[in-house]
């Protein structure tokens, strides 16, 4: 069969890559640089992006000479540098940076961006920048930065973007992709394999004979998951736990059991593991540790209530909703760098996994696609459109700090970058001496946001918002994030211990509560994160942030505008009705901030 070959260097988005080509209807597969061996199937071959940096002393690269590729060769981010350092071209670190949403200026002769108009909304996420090619090779695309964009030789059918024409945030990437394919002149008769019936009979034959226990979530991955397990095996040899942590949203646990019964599921069984879950977490802020416990309670939930129904453990086989972004992100693949550790993604996991005990048959898919199966399952649309909530849940959406933890108060050396940029826009900004997790170049970032206000009574606009977010993250380097206050700014803010307490998870249940049912009705909305910081105004009264974003797969996120009468009257009702302070609104895109913040 006739192929692409994707050399993964260790990217974020590389399987994406994968995925689309398939889309564009020819067979691709993902292979370790290390395992490439050439023969006549492949078609074409696609450098990914990865983590590193090509000017490290023991480089990421291919065993073997780039001469010797004779058939057209994509390289994307990573891979783009990768091919301009191989022809001995140069590749450096700039000061600025260029993350999230990019446009470029396309140059007339290009083939690999032909038929598409100059200007070009394009997702970025890179910190070295490609800055001479040697002869042969054109610039065919630039973003106004130094550094080049995208690059040819069309004489050897050899391309580079540094951009990721792979995500769907990059507006024309499919037809990029299409050019390309177009240039490896293979035939599109490659279909979309009949995902249902290959999941349901690799579920039966992993089964191996044994009962199948399903961990639920309340989420679409694992329902679909149940319900493919019970096609393959029958209702009678499927059991399924919903482990209720304490960190749920509000009335979600028994909302997830009342779905269920109206489904029709009976062997459903919701475990109370709250107290076991908050004495375990309590003192614990950072969230990495925080991910690991709760991976493990899940394993350690599910063995004692096999325990307590007086069921053989030898007898069961796990089944968990994993999918694709998970693993990427956990850093499950050989070069890829870990973001944060998926609940589903811990080492007790990988210890059964490893045992064979754990099947996982969604590991392959995407959100958008598991939606797709849940469509072809005729599952009722308000669950298959359901909003996507972590299996850790709030306990990760609430920033806890303790007093012996550090903090960084003193950002001098940024001011000097941050202020002019500010002043450009007209709009104040400090930054905040929390921290969240990032993903920036492919790599996971610990790093802090910058509260964003208003000069004057008026909203200065989503459009200056972003665009000054986008400014000041790739310029300043300690900076991951942005925030608005939705309320004029007229408090200092100070540091106070918040721990994963009862009392906090019942505060952000409240204010979660609020802000999802008066926007229920914005279909656009993905994904919509709520979370309390560690930080307090002048009365005593806890910050919290907002985080509405559009997506499709997890993999890039866009800011959602949000009307702001609407913001307002949601700001207005949490003020009279909870305890909470000032509601922030957060303005960045996936890249450079993950969609969770942690
Ligand atoms: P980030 O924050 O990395 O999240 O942009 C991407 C998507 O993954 C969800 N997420 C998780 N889902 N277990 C899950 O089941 C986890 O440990 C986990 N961590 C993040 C997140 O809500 C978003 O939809």
């Amino acid at each position: 069969m006739q192929k692409i070959g994707i050399l993964d260097f260790g990217g974020q988005y590389t399987h994406l890559i994968a995925r689309r080509i398939r889309e564009l209807g020819i067979y691709s597969e993902i292979i370790h640089p290390e395992d490439f061996k050439k023969d006549s199937s492949y078609i074409g071959l696609i450098f990914s992006g990865g983590p590193r940096s090509v000017n490290e002393n023991d480089l990421l690269s291919i065993p073997f000479d780039i001469n010797k590729i004779t058939i057209p060769l994509l390289g994307i981010c990573y891979g783009h540098q990768l091919i301009a350092r191989l022809f001995h071209g140069s590749v450096q670190s700039l000061p600025t940076k260029e993350y999230g949403e990019t446009w470029i200026q396309i140059n007339e002769q290009a083939v690999l961006l032909s038929g598409l108009e100059k200007k070009q909304l394009v997702w970025m996420s890179h910190g070295d920048s490609v800055m001479n090619l040697p002869e042969g090779f054109i610039t065919t695309a630039s973003s106004g930065q130094e550094g080049i964009t995208a690059f040819e030789n069309p004489e050897r059918k050899i391309f580079g973007t540094q951009f990721h024409p792979e995500v769907t945030h990059t507006i024309k990437g499919m037809q990029i992709l299409d050019n390309f394919l177009k240039v490896c002149t293979g035939v599109r008769d490659w279909k979309p394999e009949d995902f249902l019936n290959n999941i349901i009979s690799s579920i039966r034959t992993g089964a191996k004979g044994k009962k199948l226990l399903v961990l639920i979530s309340g989420g679409i991955d694992s329902l679909v998951a149940l319900i493919l397990c019970i096609k393959a095996v029958g209702n009678e040899n499927v059991f399924s736990i919903h482990v209720d942590t304490g960190f749920m949203r509000k009335n979600e646990s028994a909302s997830v059991a009342e779905f269920l019964n109206n489904l029709g599921f009976r062997n459903i069984n919701v475990v109370d593991a709250k107290e076991k879950f908050f004495s375990r977490l309590h003192n614990v802020t950072d969230p990495e540790e925080k991910r690991k416990i709760i991976g493990t309670l899940f394993v350690e939930v599910m063995h004692e209530e096999l325990i307590r129904l007086n069921l053989n453990i030898s007898d069961w086989m796990l089944i968990q909703g994993t999918i694709y972004p998970d693993t990427i992100e956990s850093g499950g693949t050989k070069t890829s760098s870990t973001i944060k550790t998926h609940h589903n993604r811990v080492p007790e996991i990988d210890r059964l996994i490893e045992k064979g005990q754990i099947i996982e048959p969604l590991k392959e898919l995407y959100k958008d696609e598991i939606r797709r199966l849940a469509g072809l399952l005729d599952l009722p649309d308000e669950l298959v459109q359901r909003k996507p909530f972590p299996g850790p849940g709030l306990a990760i959406r609430i920033l806890a700090w303790k007093k012996d933890d550090p903090i960084n108060y003193s950002f001098k050396e940024e001011f000097g970058k941050l202020l002019p940029i500010l002043a450009s826009y007209n709009i104040n900004g400090a930054i905040l001496p929390v921290k969240s997790v990032g993903v920036q170049g492919d790599f996971r970032t610990y790093r802090h946001p910058v509260l964003l206000w208003s000069n004057n009574k008026c909203f200065p606009g989503w459009k200056i918002l972003k665009e000054c977010t986008n400014k000041l993250i790739n310029g300043v380097n300690s900076l991951s994030r942005a925030i608005y206050s939705i309320d004029q700014l007229n408090s200092q803010f100070e540091m106070r211990e918040s721990l994963l307490t009862k009392e906090n998870v019942r505060l952000l249940q409240e204010v979660d509560a609020i802000i999802h049912t008066q926007t229920e009705h914005l279909k656009e909305i993905w994904q919509l994160p709520v979370i309390s910081l560690p930080l307090f105004d002048q009365r005593g009264k806890q910050v919290f942030v907002m985080r509405p974003v559009c997506s499709q797969d997890a993999m890039t996120a866009d800011v959602y505008e949000m009307d702001f009468t609407l913001l307002q009257s949601i700001n207005d009702e949490i003020k009279s009705r909870t305890d909470a302070g000032y509601l922030f609104y957060d303005l960045t895109t996936k890249p450079p901030a993950t969609i969770e913040w942690e």
